[in-house]
């Protein structure tokens, strides 16, 4: 019998295989299992060739060497990546998505007039398409909503492609004669998406096992709706709970996130709570205590303007200052003043007289005690003495210009008082500082909120127009 033809590629040996599976594995989370070791060889021999290293060994230092965003290592994702996809897939959800999702997110948002949606790991763009569709069939009045919708993937030859709205025949299995009618027009080399949707999504690079998410940089902060299907499956199992934690730190307040039906099969989510609709079963999220309090302490749901920071009696801030410190933060200022350390103490317990007393006592021994000047603003904030409040603020600004607190509290007092750009200035000043730190600090005077839980709530007043 005549031999199968071999490979017109070398095979790949054990140890190449092991080095190569970990490599791809640790920059981009996809696992290669053995049984698609062939796959794997096609794809290192023929992404080997393009960037003109003889030897599999050159390339592995090329690859090591290089950011997972290189020529390189984009030529060779675009080798071994499924980048299968198609308009309005999985029926199910997008039932889900056009009854009771959207309109969800619609209702929410229809006194400011914006929509945030990303979809990750978008392949050639029918996903975030497929939404923008959507958006126009049920929103008659969409021309008068600001609507963003992100579409990224660490495949920068789908995203291309993605951008030329063309489609083949195959994109449109699960599309009606109807919606192809509308929406497409029949062109050269494929089937044309209408400019008018084509332009509503905006295409990037982004590699989900990267930490550029969320962020204010890669626009995938306080996100209404995120789709990430069919991506994690591909995963080493080890890594999808990191992907999903810092997809459910994308989301704003009541934010959803929808994976394939294969990759929620009994997964939880911390933070996100799962909902199931007939056919789908998604997750949102949670709002955290701390956000409650904040957006409680607003003057009511439908005024645009939050109010003063201001702690409800017995709702108050757990820890309104430096007991939450970690260990390594770096403001001399915050470290200095020892006085402040009974305040903290008290918080919970103390009467606000009690506090007030505390407080002064530890400003006659440091005048530039941040966190004492901070508790007094609180302090009256909570009695609605927001002028007194903003003179505390501001002093602890003075002794500590970088006090996140003592911005995002200046933020709402402002807003309070009808002082939008003051306001706008201090969400920014926050934000700014927010941006810069690790997503996961905890954040002094915020009972262990997050620096990127600050930023959700500073963006999401921001963004929709609440100051
Ligand atoms: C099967 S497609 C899914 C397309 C679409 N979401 C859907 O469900 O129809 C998977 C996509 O995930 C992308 N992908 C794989 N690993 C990724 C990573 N680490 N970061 C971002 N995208 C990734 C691939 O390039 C591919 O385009």
């Amino acid at each position: 019998m005549p031999a199968a033809n071999p490979a017109p590629w070398p095979r790949l040996w054990p140890d190449d295989f092991m080095r190569f599976s970990r490599l791809i594995e640790k920059r981009t989370g996809i696992r290669f299992e053995k049984r698609r070791t062939r796959q794997l060889a096609q794809g290192l021999y023929e992404a080997a060739a393009r960037a003109g290293c003889e030897e599999l060994d050159t390339f592995y230092n090329r690859l090591n060497s290089t950011a997972s965003s290189s020529d390189a290592w984009n030529d060779l994702m675009a080798g071994l990546t499924v980048g299968e996809t198609y308009f309005f897939r999985d029926t199910g959800q997008m039932m889900a998505l056009k009854k009771h999702i959207l309109p969800a997110i619609i209702e929410k948002n229809r006194d400011k007039k914006t929509l945030r949606l990303w979809s990750a790991g978008c392949a050639t763009g029918e996903e975030p398409f497929t939404l923008a569709i959507l958006l126009c069939e049920i929103l008659p009045d969409i021309a008068r909503w600001d609507i963003s919708i992100l579409a990224t993937d660490i495949n920068i030859k789908v995203l291309n492609l993605a951008r030329q709205g063309r489609f083949r025949e195959w994109s449109f299995r699960e599309t009606s004669p109807d919606i192809r009618r509308r929406y497409f027009t029949a062109g050269q080399g494929g089937h044309l998406l209408v400019p008018r949707i084509r332009d509503m999504v905006h295409f990037a690079q982004l590699n989900l096992m990267e930490s550029t998410y969320p962020s204010p940089v890669s626009r995938t902060q306080a996100q209404d709706l995120i789709l990430c299907r069919n991506v994690v499956i591909y995963f080493a199992a080890t890594l999808q709970p990191r992907v999903m934690d810092s997809l459910a730190r994308c989301l704003g307040p009541d934010g959803w996130l929808l994976l394939s039906a294969a990759e929620s099969a009994g997964l939880v989510i911390p933070g996100l709570k799962p909902q199931v609709f007939e056919g789908a079963v998604v997750y949102r999220k949670k709002e955290s205590s701390f956000m409650q309090s904040l957006q409680k302490s607003s003057p009511g749901k439908e005024s645009s303007r939050p109010s003063p920071a201001r702690p409800a009696p017995g709702n108050r801030p757990s820890k309104p200052f430096a007991a939450g410190l970690p260990q390594n933060h770096q403001s001399p200022k915050e470290a200095a003043p020892q006085a402040a350390a009974p305040v903290q103490a008290h918080w919970d317990k103390a009467p606000a007289q009690e506090l007030f007393e505390q407080c002064e006592k530890a400003l006659a021994e440091n005048p530039l005690c941040p966190q004492s000047h901070f508790t007094l603003g609180l302090l009256h904030a909570e009695r609605g003495r927001a002028k007194e409040a903003i003179r505390c603020f501001k002093q602890a600004l003075y002794a500590d210009k970088d006090f996140v607190m003592a911005h995002v509290s200046l933020m709402q007092a402002f807003a309070g008082e009808d002082q939008k750009e003051l306001a706008l200035r201090h969400a920014k000043l926050a934000a700014g500082i927010l941006a810069a730190m690790n997503p996961r600090t905890p954040i002094p005077g915020a009972s262990g909120e997050t620096a990127d839980t600050l930023l959700h709530f500073i963006d999401a007043c921001t963004t929709r127009k609440a100051l």
